[in-house]
């Protein structure tokens, strides 16, 4: 099962978790914390984790699945725990538990959980191989297996839309799919050329 020769790792030994506490600055204009905090702050604890894994430097190359839950507030200890859930070649799937503690009245919720595609990376900017992951637990290889399928499903979403962009057309097929749709065609333009 080794690549390359690469020792296979474990997902213990890249575990990650980073907390912070939600200053005031972070808030939007409604008083909640901004999403973008919390997205620069899973895409840090994706780097840590899955630069541990590889021992190289990582980019992010796809997120999957960041539907924020429930608002933070500020003066909540937000930790993202993040933990390998797959590899492939040269990349890795971090997934991300994010979860905010209000501390004074001990009431933790659970904001999201999120999947960041990582990308090993030579200095020279090629991708490199990453070592196999040492599955040890139940909860490992569920994730692993969740993780490839929906790696393999996100494939095909992307070659499908890729087809659908290409063969777009201004037919009658272009105003079924805008029926029930709350928009107003101002410039009939497109749909007369046809
Ligand atoms: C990531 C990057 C190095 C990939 O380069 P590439 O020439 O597409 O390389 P490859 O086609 O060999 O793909 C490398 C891996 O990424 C995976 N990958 C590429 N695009 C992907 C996508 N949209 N979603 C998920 N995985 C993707 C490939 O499946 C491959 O994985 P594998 O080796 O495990 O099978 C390149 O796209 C890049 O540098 N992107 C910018 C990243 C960055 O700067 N991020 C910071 C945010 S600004």
């Amino acid at each position: 099962m080794t690549d390359d020769n690469l020792e296979p790792r474990s997902v213990r030994a890249s575990r990650t978790t980073i907390t912070e506490l939600m200053i005031p600055s972070y808030a939007n204009f409604g008083g909640k914390i901004h999403g973008g905090i919390l997205l620069s702050l899973m895409d840090k604890v994706a780097y840590v984790c899955a630069s541990r894994h590889s021992a190289t430097y990582c980019v992010t190359v796809s997120v999957d699945g960041v539907d924020f839950l429930q608002p933070v507030d500020v003066g909540d200890l937000v930790s993202l725990k993040a933990s390998v859930n797959h590899v492939g070649r040269t990349s890795l799937v971090v997934g991300i538990q994010v979860s905010a503690e209000n501390v004074r009245q001990a009431i933790v919720k659970h904001t999201n959980t999120s999947y960041f595609t990582m990308v090993a990376r030579a200095e020279d900017g090629r991708p490199v191989v990453v070592p196999p992951l040492v599955l040890e637990s139940d909860d490992d290889i569920r994730r692993f297996v969740t993780a490839s399928r929906r790696r393999r499903l996100g494939f095909r979403v992307r070659q499908r839309m890729e087809t659908y962009r290409e063969k777009f057309r201004f037919d009658d097929r272009t105003k079924a799919a805008l029926e029930g749709e709350r928009c107003v065609i101002a410039n009939t333009a497109g749909l007369q050329r046809r």
